[in-house]
């Protein structure tokens, strides 16, 4: 990333093994093309066995081993396994979860982002690594910790809430007032008064939740932010990254967790989160690089790339042959600049005996191992030209942490999920191989045609004029059913809906409709919505629209507000924007997708693709692009390539219909000084 090489390893753990092997396995990450390893992120107890006692020696011997066939290292900082002694020191630093009960000893993650003891002892190991390795040139960058999360409700984060709320609120009064304490006779007297909200009684304080959700986020980016105040100061010359957890973790607020790092790393298993039932959710995975390039608008990095089935009890589906470097072009085609794929050898103990890496509990090469070692080679060849280009779209898909929370605490209708709605917004963009960069509420969107902001729920009224400003300078705007419901303190607001943004839909929700779980209502497509056929249907929100400007696209067929509007569009200064009042199905998702492209000029970016088939652009400064064409299917397909091409690899001209095997990549390369 930041020294123009493409990087391409693994996550290596030597403390697992006899030293007699290290060399052994350098070997073969050295012909498998390797060029860095992620060392270190849970070795804690071997680097510090006591309070104040560090043992370097054994890690100082494994980075050499590897310096020697050309390998660079990225160390974690290894806290989030604290051993026996920290813990024993700090035992009110175990994490406490919602129900109030505390985490014990034999697992990871068990302790409290906000415990001062616990911070004190991060300091100590944090310095100690820092001090050791600023000038050891193998070592290239640093993780923090590893995947930061999960909410803790101990005292420590009790008291460190209450100061939280005071520096937010100012005074008691303002922050009853704020959260309407009134309701229930939930007036606080003082800061020490407020205790951790718990869903375990159910329906805590809107305001009080949402304020907790924001603290606890704040909390991992604090934490996070005692790690990189000490690498910043004592290794000067080495980056700084952590790896995330893509799209779907849905605990803190990864626009702020990644503000303070040099670039984004995360973890992408595909056949984890989905991991028994048979396809991989090819948009999901897509849209969680997406996330991650989002965070900070540039390359990011894949720390734990799957390379094996998962498993801590059961045991997931396996890679299938040529997925595991599919799924790393994939990455690479979404903004990846360093692969590092998760693990090296699979553990024979430990809690991850079943997490299979590279290669098996054997230690012998493999499917998997050769697998690697193609992509390896590939990338060696053509990584130098891949890295001078960049995703780039026209499309924003507007992520909100706050609506996100807001809708952890009340879900509004249970068919309906925050992210799986974005999710499946983003499908209908992926289905039409259009690129879609992800951004959070407070980004420029100036250079964008077309701005998703599905269910924009907690509305703060610089969002409100942003978006406004946006449309009136000729953007093109969605928005969807419970968008500007709330104002920043989780308090509905004191207006129609869609609240602050009703002028620029020029619509009104008369009245709304929570549907009946299964229960969905058929669209009828209406005048300038004629040529948007198919069976659209309302699913899980029915908005009821009255129109003050806009046109309607689509009404009801049924229910007691068959004939109203649905769905509407409106003409709002040089633009034009969409309101969905409702969650809707994948035919309206399609609608949605292809009448936005089309009011925003970009018809001829709608590129449908067989079944399976993924199409991502890298554009240079230059004029190059690069077309990567993924087949996720199990099958070869063909695709037709209109414009003239050269595969990236082997220099050949491409053109016209073209197959691409089953789990294959074609990497081709147009415009620039090639053609
Ligand atoms: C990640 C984690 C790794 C390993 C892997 C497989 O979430 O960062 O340490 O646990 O999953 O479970």
């Amino acid at each position: 990333m930041t020294d123009g090489v493409l990087r391409f390893g693994a996550d290596y753990y030597p403390e697992h093994w006899p030293e007699t092997r290290w060399t052994t396995d350098a070997r073969l990450m050295r012909e498998a093309s390797f060029n860095v390893v992620r060392l270190a992120e849970f070795a804690w107890s071997k680097l510090e066995p006591r309070e104040g006692e560090f043992d370097f020696s054994w890690l100082d011997r494994a980075i050499a081993v590897l310096h020697d066939q050309g390998i660079d290292v990225v160390l974690g900082t290894p806290t989030a396994s604290p051993p026996m002694w920290v813990m024993k020191k700090h035992p009110d630093a175990y994490r406490v979860l919602e129900d109030g009960r505390r985490l014990t000893f034999g697992h990871r993650r068990h302790y409290c982002p906000n415990h001062e003891g616990f911070r004190e002892s991060t300091r100590s190991i944090v310095a100690a690594m820092a001090e050791h390795y600023a000038a050891n040139k193998a070592v290239i960058g640093w993780q923090t910790d590893n995947e930061f999360g999960d909410r803790c409700y101990c005292g420590s984060c009790g008291r460190a809430f209450a100061r939280w709320l005071a520096k937010r609120h100012g005074s008691i009064d303002t922050l009853n007032e704020r959260w309407g304490t009134v309701f229930w006779s939930q007036e606080y007297e003082n800061w020490d008064d407020i205790q951790l909200p718990s869903r375990i009684a159910r329906a805590p304080n809107p305001g009080l939740q949402l304020d907790y959700f924001r603290f606890s986020s704040d909390s991992y980016v604090d934490y996070q932010n005692i790690h990189i105040d000490i690498l910043r100061r004592l290794c000067p010359d080495q980056w700084i990254t952590h790896n995330l957890m893509g799209f779907k973790y849905d605990q803190i607020d990864y626009f702020d967790l990644a503000a303070p790092l040099d670039f984004v790393s995360w973890d992408n298993y595909p056949r984890l989160a989905w991991a028994m039932v048979p396809e991989v959710d090819v948009p999901a995975v897509a849209l969680a690089s997406d996330t991650m390039r989002g965070l900070k608008r540039k390359g990011f990095w894949v720390m734990e790339a799957q390379s094996g089935s998962g498993g801590w009890e059961d045991i997931s589906v396996a890679p299938r042959p040529g997925e595991i470097r599919l799924w790393a072009w994939q990455a690479i085609a979404h903004g990846a600049d360093g692969i590092i794929f998760f693990r090296w050898r699979t553990a024979r103990v430990g809690a991850e005996q079943y997490w299979h890496g590279i290669l098996d509990h054997h230690g012998e090469v493999g499917r998997r191992y050769e697998e690697v070692r193609r992509m390896g080679a590939e990338l060696a060849r053509v990584g130098g030209k891949i890295l001078p280009t960049q995703p780039r779209a026209e499309v924003a898909l507007m992520l909100s942490y706050d609506s996100r929370f807001a809708f952890q605490a009340q879900g509004n209708n249970p068919a309906f999920s925050y992210p799986g709605h974005l999710r499946d917004i983003y499908a209908a963009f992926h289905r039409l191989n259009v690129m879609v960069d992800v951004v959070s509420p407070e980004a420029d969107l100036a250079g964008y045609r077309i701005v998703l902001a599905p269910a924009l729920h907690v509305l703060p009224a610089a969002t409100a004029d942003r978006l406004r400003a946006y449309v009136e300078a000729g953007g093109v705007l969605l928005g969807t059913a419970r968008t500007g419901v709330k104002g920043i303190h989780n308090e509905v607001v004191d207006a129609h809906l869609p609240g602050l943004l009703r002028d620029v839909f020029g619509v009104r929700v008369e009245e709304y409709d929570s549907p009946a779980l299964g229960v969905a209502t058929q669209l009828r497509a209406e005048g300038a919505g004629q040529n948007l056929t198919g069976d659209a249907t309302a699913n899980g929100w029915c908005d009821i629209l009255a129109p003050e400007g806009a046109t309607p696209l689509m009404v009801y067929e049924a229910q007691h507000y068959l004939g109203r509007a649905a769905v509407t569009e409106h003409r709002f200064g040089q633009g034009l924007a969409l309101y969905a009042g409702t969650f809707g199905n994948a035919a309206l998702h399609d609608h949605l997708a292809s009448r936005l492209l089309d009011a925003a000029g970009l018809a001829e970016a709608m590129r449908p693709a067989p079944e399976g088939i993924e199409l991502c652009w890298r554009q240079g400064d230059d004029g190059t692009r690069l077309l990567f064409v993924l087949n996720h299917g199990v099958e070869p397909r063909s695709v037709v390539l209109t414009e003239a091409f050269v595969s990236l690899i082997d220099g050949l001209p491409v053109r016209g219909e073209t197959v691409v095997g089953a789990h294959d990549v074609l990497l081709l390369r147009t415009g620039g000084n090639l053609i």
